[in-house]
């Protein structure tokens, strides 16, 4: 089933329908989803806690504080936890603190750290509904990348027939479904992924390394293995963790373990996206006992390493195959020389000239160049949101 396992964020404020959020929670737990209530202080004047708490197996967060022991509940942990917010029902007032950033309440401070899609169902009167202000704020919401559910029209709590009746509950579960169903679109597809830095010994307690972090890779893995894709992740030496059980990781330390591993996946893959940092030289001669100072100068010869993305280049057969560059200098013309040398599909350019981008940052600015010649800039997002423009675009 799409929902097993999700995480829901299940959003529920001040209005008579809150009742129908019960029957929603419900449907999201019969699904195999972990359902997590969020309420504002109004919802539960038209829904108990109790209720659905008892339906999601969670405690509701309502406060920013338990106020007997005073536990701090972490919205941002929520907006990570995620992979679906959901707001239903949603008043016009929320609407206008969500569209204006008023964070006066936990439910605000939830959406407005929410790193997954947001969907949003309003529930108001009919004349509410129609007034200009709701919708300046839901043509907002809709800018920022909300999804809204439209209304239904039928009789509304003042007994006046119109649109501003918040969806069934049947109905908002389907359109879930579906969005969930549409974010399967790789579900028959392996991807090969390398990620983080190589580490080339130099004797039993020093290595060549470099600093990445391997966050952008492990966010194009979860990226990819969230849209139902097999993945193999091939990773450097690093300290994060996978999450997705679609996620197949081979840790290894060196390029010519990065490389052997690959060059052994690849034949089976439908594509490789190479966003390790790999070293290009390792030394010739490793020394088997740590090295002694003697305080001269001391020369170290290099070799080169083999170049994975090169290598898959040469042996692609019908794969899709995506490099990366990370420049310094003449940023695109470098890229576009990689991606022809290499054989690849698409280079990932991202510049260390970008305050933002490259290693370690949770962020990362990029441009997607095709062997077609087509170029696609992008503004500075997390790395999680860079995953997935870079997946939308390489699939398309
Ligand atoms: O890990 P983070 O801290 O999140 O940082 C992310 C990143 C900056 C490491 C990432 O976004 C990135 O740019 N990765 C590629 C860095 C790099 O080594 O680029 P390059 O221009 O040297 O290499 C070009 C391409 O060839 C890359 O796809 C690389 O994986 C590949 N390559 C390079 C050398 C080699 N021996 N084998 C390879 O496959």
């Amino acid at each position: 089933m799409i929902l097993e396992n999700k995480h829901i964020v299940l959003g529920i404020t001040g209005s008579i329908a809150a009742y129908k959020a019960a029957s929603l929670a419900r449907l999201f737990i019969k699904a195999g989803a972990e359902v997590q209530i969020v309420m504002t202080p109004s919802g539960k004047e038209f829904i108990t806690p109790v209720t659905l708490s008892a339906l999601t197996g969670k405690p509701v967060v309502s406060e920013f504080f338990t106020a007997n022991d005073g536990t701090w509940h972490s919205h941002v942990d929520l907006g990570l936890w995620a992979d679906l917010m959901i707001i239903a029902p949603a008043t016009a007032s929320t609407l206008g603190k969500m569209a204006n950033g008023i964070a006066d309440n936990m439910l605000i401070t939830t959406y407005l750290s929410m790193k997954a899609p947001v969907m949003i169902a309003p529930a108001m009167d009919l004349d509410m509904f129609a007034h200009p202000s709701t919708t300046r704020n839901i043509e907002m919401l809709k800018s920022y990348g909300n999804i809204i559910i439209e209304p239904a029209s039928g009789e509304l709590a003042s007994h006046i027939v119109g649109k501003g009746r918040m969806e069934e509950p049947e109905k908002i579960f389907e359109y879930v479904v579906s969005f969930f169903e549409k974010q399967q679109t790789l579900s028959k597809k392996k991807i090969l992924i390398t990620a983080g830095p190589t580490y080339e010994k130099i004797d039993p307690v020093r290595f060549i390394g470099n600093y990445s972090s391997g966050k952008m890779g492990f966010a194009l893995a979860e990226e990819c293995a969230s849209r139902g894709a097999k993945v193999t992740l091939i990773a450097g030496p690093v300290s994060l963790e996978t999450k997705s059980p679609n996620i197949h990781r081979i840790d290894v330390e060196s390029a010519e373990e990065m490389f052997e591993a690959s060059v052994e996946a690849f034949p089976s893959m439908d594509a490789a996206i190479l966003c390790a940092a790999v070293a290009d030289y390792k030394v010739k001669e490793q020394a088997k006992e740590k090295i002694k100072r003697t305080g001269d100068e001391m020369n170290m010869l290099l070799i080169p390493n083999k170049d994975i993305a090169a290598q898959l280049g040469q042996m692609k057969n019908k794969q899709l195959l995506v490099g990366f560059a990370l420049e310094t200098n003449d940023e695109e013309s470098n890229a576009i020389k990689k991606m022809e040398k290499k054989n690849l599909d698409f280079i990932v350019l991202n510049s260390l000239n970008d305050t933002g981008a490259g290693f370690q940052h949770d962020t990362n600015k990029i441009s997607i160049l095709s062997k077609n010649g087509e170029k696609e800039d992008f503004p500075l997002k997390s790395k999680k949101e860079v995953a997935f423009d870079i997946i939308n675009r390489i699939f398309n």
